[in-house]
């Protein structure tokens, strides 16, 4: 079982005129079999962590470990596995690539870790059936609803099987029922996968569905 280790973590950004402190000796350390909510107001910090987690960004102090790997000390090449495989990431925005169709935007990450074709394409189609949207597989993301292309961008962060699927706000800008759907999706991958599950989130609905709901004060996370 996988497992990412923040220790000892302190972000700050400086501005022009200021410097604004998000996390303060912050440690805690996710495990791949369970879900977490990250909850706290807008502005506190939910992105900053997500991104951290993901190596998108950089602590100030203190390290970040995947397994026993320090996120810092990967070279670019190991980033780049890091994000295509062991991780799995899921915005607000699905940010699908509109000049692929759908099926060429669910098979984009295997094509960077260089998989068959035949394999990409069938693991596609059974991703999308997944989420009933295998009839929309050769379509362009700009003939599918908020919530459709939110779940291809389900099916792209999911398809290498990653230890840990990380989402920010993965509801935030769809109505209640459609939110509903893509929570239970998140959800029901999760326990197929057995993947770690983090999500930001200030939907509660969907933070209710986790095994633990954790909250972002004082620049650390507390479990609720
Ligand atoms: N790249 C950046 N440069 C400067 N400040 C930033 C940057 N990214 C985020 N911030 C600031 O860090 C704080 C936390 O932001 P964020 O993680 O996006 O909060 P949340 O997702 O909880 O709404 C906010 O005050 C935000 O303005
Ligand atoms: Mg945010």
């Amino acid at each position: 079982m996988s497992s990412i280790e923040l220790k000892n973590i302190n972000k700050s950004y400086r501005t022009v005129d200021q410097t604004i402190n998000i996390f303060n000796d912050l440690s805690f350390k996710f495990h791949q079999n369970k879900s977490y909510a990250i909850m706290g107001v807008s502005g506190i910090g939910k992105s900053t962590l997500i991104n951290l987690i993901s190596n998108l960004d950089f602590p100030t102090n203190g390290h970040i470990l995947f397994n026993e790997f320090n996120l810092s000390h990967f070279n670019s090449e190991q980033n780049q596995i890091f994000l295509n495989e062991s991780v799995g990431l899921v915005f607000q925005e699905p940010n699908l690539i509109n000049e692929l169709t759908v099926i060429e935007n669910v098979m984009i990450k295997g094509f960077i870790k260089k998989r068959d074709l035949n394999y990409c394409k069938n693991f596609a189609l059974e991703l999308l059936k997944n989420v009933d949207l295998e009839n929309k597989a050769n379509e362009y993301p700009s003939n599918l609803s908020g919530g459709q292309q939110q779940r291809v961008a389900i099916c792209r962060a999911i398809f290498n099987k990653p230890q840990f699927l990380l989402a920010d706000e993965p509801t935030g800008n769809l109505d209640e029922k459609t939110a509903k759907n893509i929570a239970d999706l998140l959800f029901q991958f999760k326990n197929e996968w057995q993947m770690g599950l983090i999500i930001a989130t200030h939907d509660k609905n969907l933070a209710s569905l986790a095994d633990e709901i954790l909250i972002i004060k004082d620049g650390k996370l507390e479990r609720f």
